[in-house]
């Protein structure tokens, strides 16, 4: 291969009103509107499909987009992947700033799962309008040490074992031992 990715340039997602969305994440994360752009024609399919293209700062060159298309029905999301598994994670520098945010935004009447602790991260998990899952982080001081114990090894070892069995595999189980140290508890032995 001659090339590689050199980073995300913006990810898009579909909202339900631009303008409430570009509010709302002025509001309560703070993000700026850095660009919009609209055509009656999709430019890449030609299709006419009038849309509202607008885009937030995410920070360091980070861009967050959508797209609002109100010529398509109602937006929905897919009834058979449980809400928690698509999110887009947003990094804050450190507790405080998560715990401020945490603050404003259960003030504000949004409903904030967390702080979960992922041993190498500390997370709160919200919805946007849009009902996109949200997740906001920062790394926890130990980070870099506990990612270098996950070796190359022993990640392509995870992978094939998943792979194979479809079961989780045992080998970073450390990183959620606190965390998930009640739910184990209530589980019968071995499982
Ligand atoms: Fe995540």
């Amino acid at each position: 291969m001659s090339f590689t990715i050199e980073k995300i340039h913006h990810v898009a997602y579909r909202c339900k009103d631009a303008k409430e969305t570009v509010e709302w994440y002025k509001k309560h994360l703070n993000m700026d509107f850095i660009l919009a752009f609209a055509e009656d024609h999709v430019p890449s399919t030609k299709a006419f499909d009038p849309y509202m293209h607008v885009f937030l700062d995410a920070g360091h060159g980070n861009v967050l987009a959508f797209f609002e298309v109100p010529n398509q029905p109602e937006m929905g999301f897919d009834p058979n992947t449980p809400s928690w598994v698509q999110h887009l994670a947003l990094k804050v520098k450190d507790r405080d700033a998560l715990m401020l945010a945490k603050t404003h935004l259960e003030d504000n009447g949004i409903e904030v799962v967390g702080v979960t602790n992922h041993g190498i991260f500390h997370s709160i998990y919200f919805f946007d309008p849009n009902g996109h899952r949200l997740e906001l982080t920062y790394d926890d001081v130990t980070s870099e040490e506990k990612v270098s114990m996950i070796t190359e090894a022993m990640k392509q070892e995870m992978l094939d074992e998943w792979s194979r069995t479809k079961r989780a595999p045992v080998h970073t189980q450390f990183l959620h031992n606190e965390e998930l140290e009640e739910v184990k508890q209530q589980l019968p032995m071995g499982e």
